[in-house]
C-alpha cells in the first residue's frame, strides 16, 4: 500500500471490530486506536469517584481534567488513564454495563471526537468505535461496519469469559449487550450507525481472518484505482 489512508471500523458489541482492527493494523503497519478505551477509561474514573452517571456537567469537569492515553507496546495496547495502567480494569463487567451511559451525554462525545481527531491526524490509522466513518473521521478512505446476530456475539463475549476463566451467563450477556446496543443506537448524540458509503460485514459465520482479509482487500482495491 503505496498512500496511508484512514480505516474506520464500527458496530455494535463483540462484532469483531477490535480483533480484526488490530491484526489489518499490523499487516498494513498502521497505528490502532481503540476509542472504546477511552469512553471506558472517564467511566471507571467516575465511577471512582461516585459521579452519578447522569450528572453530564460533572463529568464533563472530570473529563476536562482527565489524560487518557493509548500506547502500543509489545504486548497491545496499554491503557493510562492519568498515567496509571488501567488497561485490565477497563475491562471489568462494572465498566462494560455502566460505559454507555456516559458515552451518551453530547459534551462528553464532543470532547471526546476532539481527542481521537487528534489521535487521527496523521493518516495510517487504523480506529474502531460507534462513530467513527459518520462523526471522528468522515472523511476515512475505508470504513467498514461489522454486525452479527446478537447470538452469535454473546456466544463470543461467553467463551472469551471462559478462556479468561470466568464462569459466564449466556443468557445475562445476552441481555447486556442487547441494553447497550440499545442505549448507543438510540442516544441523540453521534448515534451507533452505518456511514452511508461503509461498507457492511456480517460476520456471524466468517472467522477473525476472513474479516480481516475482507477489509484488506477493500483497502488494496484503492492501490489500483
Ligand atoms: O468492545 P465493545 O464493543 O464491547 O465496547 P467498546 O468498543 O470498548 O465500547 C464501549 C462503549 O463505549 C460502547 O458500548 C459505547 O457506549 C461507547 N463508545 C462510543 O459511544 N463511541 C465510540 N466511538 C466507542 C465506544
Ligand atoms: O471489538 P468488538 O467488541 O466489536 O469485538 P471483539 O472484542 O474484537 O471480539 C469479540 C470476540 O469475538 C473476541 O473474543 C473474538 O476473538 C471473537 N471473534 C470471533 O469469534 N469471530 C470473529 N469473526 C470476530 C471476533
Amino acid at each position: 500500500m503505496s498512500k496511508p489512508i484512514a480505516i474506520a471500523i464500527d458496530g455494535p458489541a463483540a462484532a469483531g471490530k477490535s480483533t480484526v482492527a488490530k491484526i489489518v493494523a499490523r499487516e498494513l503497519s498502521y497505528i490502532y486506536i481503540d476509542t472504546g478505551a477511552m469512553y471506558r477509561s472517564i467511566t471507571l474514573k467516575a465511577l471512582e469517584n461516585r459521579i452519578s452517571l447522569e450528572d453530564e456537567k460533572m463529568l464533563s469537569g472530570l473529563l476536562d481534567d482527565t489524560s487518557i492515553e493509548l500506547i502500543q507496546g509489545e504486548d497491545g495496547q496499554r491503557v493510562l488513564v492519568d498515567g496509571k495502567d488501567v488497561t485490565d480494569e477497563i475491562r471489568t463487567e462494572r465498566v462494560t454495563n455502566n460505559v454507555s451511559d456516559v458515552a451518551k451525554h453530547p459534551t462528553i462525545r464532543k470532547e471526546m471526537v476532539g481527542r481521537q481527531q487528534l489521535l487521527a491526524t496523521k493518516r495510517g490509522v487504523v480506529m474502531d468505535g460507534r462513530d467513527i466513518g459518520t462523526h471522528v473521521i468522515p472523511d476515512a478512505e475505508v470504513k467498514i461496519f461489522l454486525i452479527a446476530t446478537v447470538e452469535e456475539r454473546a456466544k463470543r463475549r461467553y467463551e472469551e469469559n471462559l478462556r479468561k476463566g470466568f464462569n459466564p451467563d449466556l443468557e445475562t450477556l445476552k441481555k447486556e449487550i442487547e441494553r447497550r446496543d440499545m442505549i448507543d443506537s438510540e442516544r441523540e448524540a453521534a448515534p451507533l450507525l452505518k456511514a452511508e458509503d461503509a461498507i457492511e460485514i456480517d460476520t456471524t459465520s466468517l472467522t477473525i481472518d476472513q474479516v480481516a482479509q475482507a477489509i484488506l482487500t477493500e483497502v488494496r482495491k484503492l492501490d489500483k484505482e
